[in-house]
């Protein structure tokens, strides 16, 4: 078990009842992002009850903080070290993100899993030093369709938050944010039925339910794949679903400030 001591946490209760999360990817440049993040400003300021996130690639965290920093838009990055310093060229650690006002940061991203071969053991040292720096860390799970075809999809995901339980413990996801996000549904148009993903969310609320309540009561659980204005009114209605990260659809402003609209309005 690892030395986090959950009163090291930045006190930080998400008393907000939905979580919008923009996954820009490998997307924008400057002029494009200061135009989007306008837009993103302009239509979004209503938004009481739920909280939006803009998680954009490194090199345009200063933007962020620059263009959002009195906004009622939070920030965060895509990807963090899993070692909090030392000569790990091309790393990013959780302190450098904290230097430019980031309060998230997505780990284990399948895009990643997949194309960078990250193991659920690198993937959990990284929620370890996210929360030992005061971050909250939106932990990406979910199933290939082969695995969902075969059943075993509350295995997969249960493996992968297993990892990180046994390195700490539960208590570790007291306000965190876990997003599943099925692997079939990322970028393909085909978004997880509200049955589905009702499942898998009650499925991973009572695992860690059953570890630790406190915990449980106190996590976000989001999901991610293929979420557009249509099906989010529908997704977001569902109990234990707290909102969604969303890619494709959170770079055309229109569309993502629908998606808002439903998590805003969602009960
Ligand atoms: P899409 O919304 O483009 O399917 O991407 C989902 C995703 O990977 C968010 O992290």
């Amino acid at each position: 078990m690892s030395q986090f001591a959950p009163q090291s946490l930045a006190k930080k209760p998400m008393l907000v009842k939905k979580i919008v999360v923009a996954n820009w990817k490998m997307h924008g440049n400057l002029k494009q992002n200061q135009a989007l993040l306008a837009d993103y400003v302009a239509l979004l300021s209503d938004l009481k009850q739920s909280q939006v996130v803009v998680c954009a690639p490194y090199p345009y965290l200063a933007q962020l903080q620059s263009l959002l920093q009195h906004t009622n838009i939070a920030w965060g990055a895509q990807n963090l070290a899993k070692n909090a310093e030392g000569a790990f060229t091309g790393e990013v650690s959780a302190a450098m993100l904290k230097d430019f006002g980031c309060q998230y940061v997505i780990i284990g991203h399948s895009e990643r899993a997949t194309a960078y071969c990250e193991s659920d053991e690198n993937i959990a040292q990284k929620f370890l030093q996210a929360k030992q720096h005061g971050l909250t860390p939106i932990l990406c799970v979910g199933e290939t369709l082969i695995e969902r075809e075969a059943g075993v999809m509350e295995l997969v995901v249960g493996k992968q938050l297993d990892t990180i339980i046994k390195l700490h413990s539960a208590a570790i996801f007291a306000d965190s944010i876990i997003s599943y996000e099925p692997i079939w549904a990322i970028g393909t148009g085909l978004a997880a039925t509200p049955e589905q993903a009702k499942a898998m969310h009650k499925f991973i609320h009572h695992k860690i339910a059953s570890l630790d309540k406190d915990a449980a009561s106190r996590l976000k659980i989001l999901y991610g794949g293929s979420v557009n204005p249509q099906n989010a009114v529908q997704l977001f209605a569902v109990q234990n679903i707290d909102g969604g990260l969303v890619g494709k659809c959170s770079l055309e402003s229109q569309a993502f400030e629908k998606i808002c609209i439903a998590a805003e309005l969602a009960t």
